[in-house]
């Protein structure tokens, strides 16, 4: 799968673009505010139907307009597939292959897009829901029970959460017995996912000399040792008096841990950013489907030791990938491998 084509309208600061990709390395080069992290945003878009930086589809279009569009042609299973997402009159429009879809999850299928922005080394920090996001676009191509069951787990938490507050005890408990039985299916599905990332990002952390005692835990985010449902039975009257839901999968994390201890707080945001590229990329390569890649900013935290060797990586992994930096000297061991270099200035865009 590859992005052969993409027009933007409106989107940001970016008027009017046409770009005709690489199907390996892109490099986007432009000053700050010259529009890179909204050319990325254009093509997560067209992925996951939304944006990774606002819920609201209103703040991408271009001030002084009143719409914007985002249209996209990707080669997969042999034939060229048609992608759009607009928004004009208040209104979202997702269209795949010419015909309106209604549900984010068919873009999603059609082109699985992750993003690596420059904060990424605070995604083995402190806040889970980074690494929840992270987890749940992994396991969300590579198990196909999983997307139904986290849906009615949501349902559930959520009325759940609701006769908590009222203080209905029967109520809660019924509605504990939906979270255990579709919370099994997500946790089997993600310990799963857990296992299959870290046996790739092992011999790949291995091959590239970050670490031979490298090692991800899933956590399930209820009181260790426990099952779900006896942990429920457990947070009952301190569910009911705060009046929300303390275990189950969504509380769910994993860590990342070197010769046993986790590597948290103990190395630096290079090598933070080092290792959890490596990890973003691995997690690209995982599902059947080929996935685009967006890194934006890639020179951010990491000496040019460090980007050399995620440069060696990323020429052998056979993906679309989306690269930006400030200027071309900011990798110099990237920009002679980029199969395209498109320089930004101001919005408007130049193939090199
Ligand atoms: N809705 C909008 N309409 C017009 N310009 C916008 C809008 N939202 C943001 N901008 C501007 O677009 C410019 C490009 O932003 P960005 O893509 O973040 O640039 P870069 O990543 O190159 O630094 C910035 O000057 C920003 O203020
Ligand atoms: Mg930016």
């Amino acid at each position: 799968m590859s992005l052969l084509r993409l027009d933007i309208h409106q989107l940001r600061n970016l008027q009017a673009s046409s770009l005709r990709p690489d199907p390996h390395i892109n490099l986007i080069v432009g000053p700050n505010a010259s529009g890179k992290t909204s050319l990325l945003e254009a093509i997560y878009l067209l992925g996951r139907g939304r944006s990774f930086r606002t819920p609201r589809s209103a703040d991408l279009i271009a001030h002084g307009t009143d719409r914007f569009s985002v249209a996209g042609r990707i080669f997969r299973e042999e034939r060229e597939i048609s992608l759009g997402v607009g928004f004009a009159e208040g209104e979202r429009r997702l269209k795949l292959d010419g015909r309106i879809v209604d549900a984010r999850a068919e873009l999603l299928h059609a082109l699985p897009v992750q993003f690596i922005d420059p904060t990424l080394h605070t995604l083995l920090g402190d806040a889970p829901k980074a690494r929840r996001q992270f987890l749940d676009w992994g396991t969300f191509y590579a198990e196909t029970d999983y997307l139904p069951a986290w849906r009615r787990y949501r349902r559930a938490l959520e009325q759940r959460n609701a006769v908590l507050k009222s203080g209905r005890r029967e109520a809660a408990i019924l509605w504990g017995r939906e979270l255990v039985k579709y919370g099994k299916i997500i946790e089997i599905c993600r310990r799963r996912y857990v296992e299959a990332l870290q046996i790739r990002f092992k011999e790949v952390a291995e091959q590239a000399e970050l670490g031979t005692e490298l090692e991800l835990r899933y956590l399930p985010g209820w009181a260790g040792g426990k099952s779900l449902e006896a942990a429920l039975h457990d947070d009952l009257d301190r569910d009911i008096r705060h009046g929300c839901t303390h275990s189950g999968p969504h509380r769910d994390d994993f860590t990342l841990y070197d010769a046993g201890r986790p590597v948290r707080r103990r190395l630096s945001r290079g090598q933070m950013k080092l290792l959890t590229c490596v990890l973003a990329l691995v997690q690209t390569c995982l599902p059947a489907r080929p996935v685009c890649l967006l890194i934006d900013d890639l020179a951010s935290e990491l000496d040019l030791e460090n980007q050399a060797l995620l440069t060696d990586l990323i020429v052998h992994f056979n993906i679309q990938i989306f690269i930006t930096a400030t200027h071309p000297e900011a990798l110099p061991r990237l920009g002679p491998r980029a199969g395209r270099t498109f320089r930004l200035e101001r919005g408007v865009i130049t193939p090199n």
